[in-house]
């Protein structure tokens, strides 16, 4: 028996030592240790031997198992390692080939522009709100004491969806959405900026554009906080010596109403042809809430006061970048959009 063994492990070594695939690995298995495999019939003839050789035997044949065992194993990822090493050996690497460079976008303008109002409004405390694009007509004429017969409310002027819906034509309605939210409580402090849409396209006007509302309500806020505000964002968003004025106007949701201009930023105030001569550029609508619009949400006009305020973003952009085409904003030509 112990000859027996030798002479299968030395036949087994042997062919180890020349296996160079994983099937010939395979085959030695099955050859060794298969159902019908050499260590297999070892095995099954112990029980044929003298019973006071068995356990000798036995531990003999088991540890040939075992050795076989770890050797398929070892060589199998010696194997491995080989054709790896053989893998990278014929893969060749040009260092000197040129780099494919990720192209990074820019921010567009307009979200730069955003992002700036944005920064401004949170540095004074003020929250931002969202308000859907798709709106009721109720929120975008009737909340802001839009009479029947204004000219907004025209399909000729509004992308009208059905006859409850419509594209929003401006950002105000966000105004009473926010109001009727929060409702009774106070502070409101917010702005909202988003898409507004009208049936309006030309150099200066686009029928998708943007607009920032802004709306404050609480007790005691008169037009002097408005005021105030307005100057302190134009001047962080034009330049710290730029001053605004205030021209009477009217807005059927806001009581009183003005026009706001600021001081020419490229003559500064000499007339140029920017400001067409007069040294002011109309930037935004503003005013006093009007007590009908604090009531239809609830609030008491005798007890708080708002103001609001509205403006287009492309004019913002245009003119901070000095841009004179607003068609530019969405014609996505890369050449524009790298000068930001
Ligand atoms: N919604 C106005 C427009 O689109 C702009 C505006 C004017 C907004 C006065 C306001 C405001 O909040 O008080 O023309």
């Amino acid at each position: 028996m112990i000859d027996k063994i030798k002479e299968i492990q030395e036949m087994m070594e042997g062919e180890l030592a020349g296996a160079v695939s994983n099937e010939q690995l395979g085959e030695l298995k099955v050859k060794y240790l298969g159902k019908k495999g050499l260590i297999t019939d070892l095995s099954k003839s112990l029980g044929k031997m003298a019973p006071e050789d068995r356990p000798r035997m036995g531990q003999l044949v088991n540890e040939l198992r075992v050795t076989l065992d770890g050797a398929l194993e070892q060589k199998s990822r010696e194997l491995a390692a080989a054709a790896e090493a053989a893998r990278l050996a014929a893969e060749t690497l040009d260092v000197t080939l040129p780099g494919k460079a990720t192209k990074l976008g820019t921010k567009h303008p307009l979200t730069l522009v955003v992002d700036q109002i944005k920064d401004i409004f949170l540095g004074m405390g003020y929250m931002i709100e969202e308000g859907p694009q798709v709106e009721l007509d109720y929120y975008n004429f009737e909340r802001l004491n839009l009479p029947a017969d204004h000219p907004a409310r025209d399909m000729q002027d509004s992308f009208y969806i059905d006859a409850q819906r419509l594209l929003r034509s401006q950002t105000s309605p966000v105004q009473a959405r926010t109001m009727d939210r929060v409702c009774p409580q106070t502070p409101i402090k917010i702005i909202s900026p988003g898409a507004v849409y009208r049936r309006d396209d030309d150099a200066t006007h686009s029928p998708m554009f943007h607009q920032v509302e802004g709306l404050v309500v609480d007790e005691g806020i008169s037009l002097a906080d408005l005021k105030g505000t307005l100057l302190n964002f134009v001047r962080q968003m034009f330049g710290e010596d730029r001053e605004i004025r205030l021209r009477p106007s009217f807005f059927p949701f806001t009581e009183p109403s003005v026009e706001v201009d600021i001081s020419c930023m490229l003559c500064g105030g000499e007339g140029c042809r920017t400001c067409k001569d007069t040294g002011w550029i109309e930037i935004l609508g503003a005013g006093v809430v009007h007590p009908r619009v604090l009531e239809m949400s609830g609030y008491d006009p005798e007890k708080v006061t708002g103001f609001a305020f509205g403006f287009g973003v492309e004019r913002i952009a245009m003119l901070k970048y000095g841009i004179d085409d607003l068609r530019v904003m969405f014609e996505n030509d890369v050449r524009f959009l790298q000068k930001f």
